[in-house]
């Protein structure tokens, strides 16, 4: 079985997207893959209620409790890789990763981010996107390397700005378009992987 392990900080709907596509699609059957499990580095991401109700282990690492970067990344990856997994799903996990953690999951690590990239990496994107008068914006699939928000991409969906948009309207738009790309982003690079 090839395991998939999502990481997580927050709401986690794009985990949930992934667990049910997986659900929905019979991943485990068809594909011989599944979400093996779902870590946060916060206590109370509302994502890992969800996760235990699917019967996905869960764990929780809190960043707060380890002395630098480096000493947290290598207890998430010794967390991660209990599972052996096949892929590493960054799914609203807002940390910046290590040169080491990067590096150790090569070629096994996705990300999804809200814009269109390679405009607007980091953070506040959706601000940035209407600041810059931007007619349309979206989201990236894209394999993780060490330069910040910038691998391969896999998949981009773009949404349109209209007149009246916030950041938050923005968002709204371009996460239903997150919860299609991603699904079936895992769901491809995981059928490529021998
Ligand atoms: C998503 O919009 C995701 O693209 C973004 O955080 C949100 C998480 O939502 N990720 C980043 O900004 C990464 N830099 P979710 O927890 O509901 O999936």
């Amino acid at each position: 079985m090839k395991n998939i392990v999502i990481l997580i900080s927050g709401g986690g709907s794009n985990m949930a997207a992934i667990v049910r596509a997986a659900q929905q699609g019979q991943w485990a059957q068809r594909h011989g893959a599944q979400v093996a499990a779902v870590i946060s580095n916060k206590a109370d991401a509302k994502g890992l209620q969800f996760a235990q109700e699917n019967g996905i282990a869960t764990a929780v690492l809190d960043h707060k409790g380890f002395g630098s970067r480096e000493d947290f990344d290598a207890a998430l990856m010794q967390r991660i890789d209990q599972y052996q997994p096949a892929l590493v799903v960054l799914a609203g996990f807002m940390r910046i990763l290590t040169p080491g953690f990067v590096a150790h999951y090569a070629g096994q690590l996705l990300n999804i981010h809200p814009s269109l990239l390679p405009a607007f990496p980091g953070l506040h994107t959706h601000q940035r996107a209407l600041d810059a008068g931007c007619k349309f914006a979206g989201c990236t699939v894209h394999e993780v390397t060490q330069e910040l928000d910038a691998g391969p991409i896999l998949e981009q969906a773009v949404v349109p700005v209209l007149p009246d948009d916030t950041a938050e309207t923005l968002a709204a738009r371009v996460l239903t378009q997150e919860h299609i790309i991603y699904p079936r982003a895992v769901l491809n690079f995981i059928k490529n992987k021998s």
